[in-house]
């Protein structure tokens, strides 16, 4: 669970539901549209630091990108190519929450019949958390393997300038009675957005979040941003290094080279047109084994990790466990946004006329 040592502000879940949905109808989503996205910006905010910059933050960028035509509103899923295991889909540069709920959907259906949906999507947005929708898949039982490729932020292992994404992967593995097993990670060690969190903080990083311009390790932020620290100088620091490098590089092969979408350095350009490709898979255990036996087996391997001595001092923790602890103490206590955002959001409440929750 995260130390709030930031000035955070406290939300009632379900008012800042209520607020998110008004706010993007407002600027002409549909229902269903507005229902999923809020969800999914909400369940953001109340699992993740804010300086992830996945919860209502969001919306500034959302906001940008309803008025100049970057998501269109009510966009077609529209189903291209399709077979009993695999799809291909074009999301209309629809919102990024939605097409990935309606492909989870999809992948879902068809590792339900043939053991296994793979779907590629193509000409999508930025779809958030990609851990929230391996999650959704791990609801009907299966295994959720979710991608995408975003703009480039990460430099192939030995260079200096941006190629590649920070590519997040979500793995979601269902257990019966508990949590999933959630791994929901970039392929970065850190992203921009906690950089320039700790840059504002006046914070050190630890010294492989990024490299510098020139390719050179620094655990001062302001080496890493320009002078006001609102833009990028630097690169992503690849998980592993060359490891995480060669992970992104897959990653944008499947979600953009193989969908049909931007890759590269050409993918996310400005606010306009992001046409992001996600890889959402589903797969089913039942089709390997009997589904009492899957989690018979599952449940002895996360026992034999809760037994693991630990190093002293320290918790051993199943991947996804830290979030939805979190989560919980947010929903017993509060959503927290930070402060900055708040004021921000207050501006987008009242350019709509709708009224902000009050915090508790
Ligand atoms: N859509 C995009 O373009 C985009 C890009 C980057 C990140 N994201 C999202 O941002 C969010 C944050 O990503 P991140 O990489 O910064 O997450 P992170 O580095 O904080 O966590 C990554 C994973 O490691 C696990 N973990 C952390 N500490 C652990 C511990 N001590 N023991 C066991 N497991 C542990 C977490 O549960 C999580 O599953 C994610 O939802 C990700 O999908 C989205």
């Amino acid at each position: 669970m995260y130390n709030y040592d930031i000035p955070v502000r406290r939300y009632n879940r379900n008012d800042l539901n209520e607020f998110c949905e008004k706010y993007l109808m407002s600027l002409g989503a549909t229902e269903e549209e507005a229902r999923i996205t809020s969800a999914g910006v909400v369940a953001a905010a109340s699992r993740w630091h804010p300086g992830k910059g996945q919860g209502l933050e969001k919306l500034f960028r959302l906001t940008l990108q309803l008025g100049n035509g970057g998501i269109n509103c009510n966009a077609e899923f529209e189903v291209l190519e399709d077979s009993p295991a695999a799809a291909l889909v074009d999301g209309h540069q629809g919102f990024g929450y939605v097409v990935a709920q309606k492909g989870s959907e999809l992948a879902v259906e068809k590792a339900a019949k043939v053991g296994i949906g793979i779907v590629s999507i193509k000409h999508s947005n930025h779809f958030g958390q990609a851990g929230y929708h391996a999650e959704s898949i791990t609801k009907s039982g299966m295994i959720g393997y979710v991608m995408t490729n975003a703009r480039a932020e990460m430099a192939p292992w030995g260079a200096t300038e941006p190629v590649l994404a920070t590519s997040p992967w979500g793995i979601g593995i269902p257990r019966e009675g508990a949590d999933p097993i959630l791994l929901d990670m970039a392929l970065t060690q850190s992203g921009q957005g906690m950089v320039m969190w700790a840059f504002r903080e006046g914070q050190d990083v630890p010294d492989n979040w990024m490299l510098t311009a020139d390719g050179a390790k620094s655990t001062n932020p302001a080496d890493f941003l320009n002078a006001d620290g609102s833009e990028s100088t630097g690169t992503q620091y690849p998980i592993g290094e060359f490891k995480g490098y060669g992970l992104a590089l897959f990653t944008d092969v499947l979600c953009g080279v193989m969908s049909g979408s931007l890759f590269g350095t050409q993918c996310f350009q400005g606010d306009v047109n992001h046409d992001v490709g996600h890889m959402i898979m589903a797969f089913n255990p039942e089709f390997f084994m009997e589904k009492k036996k899957f989690q018979e087996r599952l449940e002895q391997l996360v026992g034999e990790i809760r037994s693991a001595k630990p190093i002293e001092g320290r918790t051993v923790y199943l991947p996804g466990e830290l979030e939805f602890l979190t989560e919980r103490d947010s929903n017993e206590s509060g959503v927290p946004i930070d402060e900055r955002s708040v004021e921000k959001l207050l501006v987008l409440a009242e350019n709509q006329n709708i009224s902000f929750p009050s915090e508790i």
